[in-house]
């Protein structure tokens, strides 16, 4: 049976420490959609996407991926699952060369008599062709990371989840880093990957990034849900009222 529901959660609570960063939160990520995850500082966005993603893990509460509980001990296992994530910190490894990065995790090897090895020359070629659909314009891919803009890592990191397809994109501040047209080319992705049947949940502070291109917003208020609304019956406007003010939005 197909789920119109890709990830449920059902009471998710976090503590470090003394700190409640998340108090109890049940919602939906649909299937084919653009899910605006939203909320001021602390307000437990980072630390919900990073239990999605297998990066922490919940004190209490579960979670459904395609109707089946899932519990994640790594990102690795949710990245198994067809569960990618652009990180808030992102994080390229710097000391390597690009092509290393885009493929990491996913190195293509061959076959030379009974060894396998890395087929870097592959890596390289594949590499550059989808870094420039990417619309990031790099000198080579044997480039080390060090030497690219915080916006062009981000956008590698981006065009590496659109490239290799995910079922649920996990993005935290996308376009914190990214020049006008970066945003824009990233956008394009984000809609290209709903529309092929992904989900995706796109964190920002600032409404009016995700408002354009979402379908549905969560808006948390430390570590609460304050508001799960369909974009039909909230403007932007409303969005940041709710915000401001720590009250779910009026409809
Ligand atoms: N590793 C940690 N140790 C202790 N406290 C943490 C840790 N990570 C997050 N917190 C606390 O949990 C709360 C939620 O943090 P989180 O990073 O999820 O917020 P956020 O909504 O992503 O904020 P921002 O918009 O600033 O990125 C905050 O009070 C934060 O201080
Ligand atoms: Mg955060």
């Amino acid at each position: 049976m197909e789920h119109a529901t890709m990830m449920r959660l059902e009471n998710i609570s976090k503590y470090f420490g003394k700190v409640r960063a998340l108090n109890n939160i049940s919602m939906d990520i649909r299937r084919n959609e653009i899910l605006g995850l939203l909320g001021d500082n602390g307000a437990g966005k980072t630390t919900l996407v990073n239990i999605i993603a297998g990066a922490l893990a919940a004190n209490q509460g579960r979670m459904y991926f395609e109707g089946q509980q899932v519990e994640f001990s790594s990102p690795h296992e949710a990245k198994q699952m067809g569960i990618d994530t652009v990180e808030q910190h992102l994080s390229l490894i710097s000391i390597m060369s690009i092509a290393r990065n885009f493929y990491l995790g996913r190195e293509l090897v061959k076959k030379i008599g009974p060894f396998k090895v890395l087929d870097q020359k592959r890596m390289d070629i594949d590499c550059k062709r989808a870094v420039e659909e990417i619309g990031v314009r790099v000198r080579s891919p044997e480039d080390l990371v060090s030497t690219l803009s915080g916006g062009e890592r981000q956008a590698i990191a981006i065009g590496r989840a659109f490239y290799f397809g995910c079922k649920l994109l996990l993005l935290d501040e996308p376009l914190a880093a990214l020049s006008i047209k970066e945003a824009r080319k990233v956008h394009e992705m984000i809609l290209q990957i709903r529309d092929a049947g992904s989900s995706v949940v796109y964190i920002t502070h600032n409404v009016f990034h995700v408002y354009p291109i979402a379908d549905r917003f969560v808006i948390l208020d430390r570590g609460d849900k304050l508001s799960e609304i369909e974009k039909e019956n909230v403007s932007a406007e409303a969005i940041i009222e709710a915000i401001a003010t720590g009250t779910p939005v009026k409809t």
